[in-house]
């Protein structure tokens, strides 16, 4: 573990532009703190204070109180890494991956499930305390990953330079260094299975993913390996998945929910949350290569998807050719939606499931004018949620359920349900 802090640099640049809140500081990577652990911050990471400068321990868990090493000095903060755990939590358990914490991918498998559900429920309950609009709504419990580990279906690898040339392996996200990965735990079998064949053989390569269709087990390497790798396929531009029945082809460059057996749950949860009973119009705002689209299709008369990616629409027509139901619009969410109002459609409900930085404005004052009955917004970031919630509240939509869902187990990374009425 020592080599973790021989590379860390002090005030390693970062996106903080405030003052330098750890300029009084005398510390160095590898010297040792002694802390009290309080709560979590945005990283995933508990939190504590030294002299009058924020120090995030990696780790450890709100209450413990611990021994730290300093990984990084930056300008707002001092992160460190969990070493001796004094007064260990209830909720602390061994994490079953041997890179933990050198790793900095999970950020949670030193805390029982149960806890970290509980704890995804708490920061989704937190994102929505600033708005007056959302604040008394009762976030529902989050519903369970059916797979604590091996759920993810997708893996990107950075490969090492140097020493580590040709191997694959992932960055620590503070110390910045290379942690050689020969199996992770949250990846897919099959993921794991191809890491095996590939480990130390990529030279010339910098980084490569890996994707797999969990229930077709279709697998695709991306990009395209050095020609002297003739056992391991790549470079093929789509996969397939299947999902309640439906095939998906999806490209190498689109978006698709990492955990297959955790969507299939969801779509069953959104049917429920939007009473969909095989009639009226859905709208599917941001549909990727036609997901949601494809699988409510059965509960809805009509849908109508818009996507901006082209590959991905392709991919969503071809997805969806075998129902008839369903139309796509290539075009950016926030300019589709307005020409739904300039032609006068109506709507009985939306989904809108936004990238991580929300909705654009103008697609949601879109729907206050396309004025759905039910509008189901399907997020993997609780602070833009809110955001979007609250303007679409202001404009006359009330919300009456929120249930997180936790598609990342292990990780800080929470998915939300949130359902709006009009
Ligand atoms: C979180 S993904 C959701 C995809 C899909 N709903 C699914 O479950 O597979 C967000 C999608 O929004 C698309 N996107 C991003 N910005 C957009 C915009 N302004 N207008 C339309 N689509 C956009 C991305 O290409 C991506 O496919």
């Amino acid at each position: 573990m020592a080599g973790l802090f021989n590379m860390a640099k002090r005030k390693r640049r970062n996106r903080y532009r405030g003052p330098d809140l750890t300029a009084e500081l005398e510390l160095d990577a590898g010297d040792e703190l002694t802390l009290k652990a309080g709560e979590f911050d945005e990283r995933g990471l508990a939190t504590s204070m030294l002299d009058s400068a924020p120090v995030t321990i990696a780790g450890a868990i709100p209450g413990e109180n611990v021994s730290a090493k300093v990984v990084k000095v930056y300008r707002d903060r001092v992160a460190t890494l969990v070493g001796e755990v004094a007064t260990p939590s209830e909720h602390r358990v061994e994490p079953r991956c041997r890179y933990f914490g050198e790793c900095s991918g999970c950020q949670w498998q030193h805390i029982d499930y149960g806890h970290q559900l509980e704890i995804k429920r708490a920061m989704v309950e937190a994102a929505l305390q600033p708005y007056e609009t959302l604040r008394e709504i009762e976030v529902g419990e989050t519903l369970p990953s059916p797979s604590q580990f091996g759920y993810r279906n997708h893996a990107r690898f950075t490969v090492g330079r140097g020493e580590e040339n040709g191997v694959a392996g992932f960055k620590n996200a503070d110390s910045r260094r290379f942690v050689r990965i020969d199996e992770c735990l949250i990846m897919d079998d099959r993921i794991n299975e191809t890491l095996g064949k590939l480990q130390g053989r990529l030279d010339r390569m910098t980084q490569f993913s890996v994707r797999v269709g969990a229930n077709t087990g279709d697998v695709i390497v991306q990009p395209l390996l050095p020609a002297e790798i003739q056992d391991v396929p790549s470079g093929r531009q789509r996969y397939v998945e299947e999902v309640r029945g439906a095939k998906f082809q999806v490209a190498a460059s689109s978006f698709f929910q990492v955990n297959t057996a955790q969507l299939e749950s969801i779509v069953v949860e959104i049917v429920s949350m939007l009473g969909l009973e095989g009639d009226g119009t859905l709208v599917d705002l941001y549909c990727g290569v036609g997901t949601f689209a494809r699988l409510l299709s059965p509960f809805a008369g009509r849908v109508i998807g818009i996507e901006e990616s082209a590959s991905a629409v392709a991919d969503a027509r071809v997805n969806c050719a075998d129902v008839d139901n369903v139309e796509f619009i290539e075009a950016k969410a926030e300019l589709a939606a307005q020409d739904l109002v300039e032609a006068g459609l109506e709507i009985d409900c939306a989904i809108i499931d936004p990238p991580r930085i929300g909705c654009h404005p103008q697609a949601l004052e879109a729907l206050r004018v396309l004025s759905p009955q039910r509008i189901m917004m399907v997020s993997c970031n609780p602070t833009t949620m809110s955001r979007d919630l609250d303007l679409l509240c202001r404009s006359g939509f009330k919300l009456v359920s929120v249930r997180p869902v936790d598609m990342f187990p292990q990780t800080r990374h929470v998915e939300s349900l949130a359902l709006l009425e009009g």
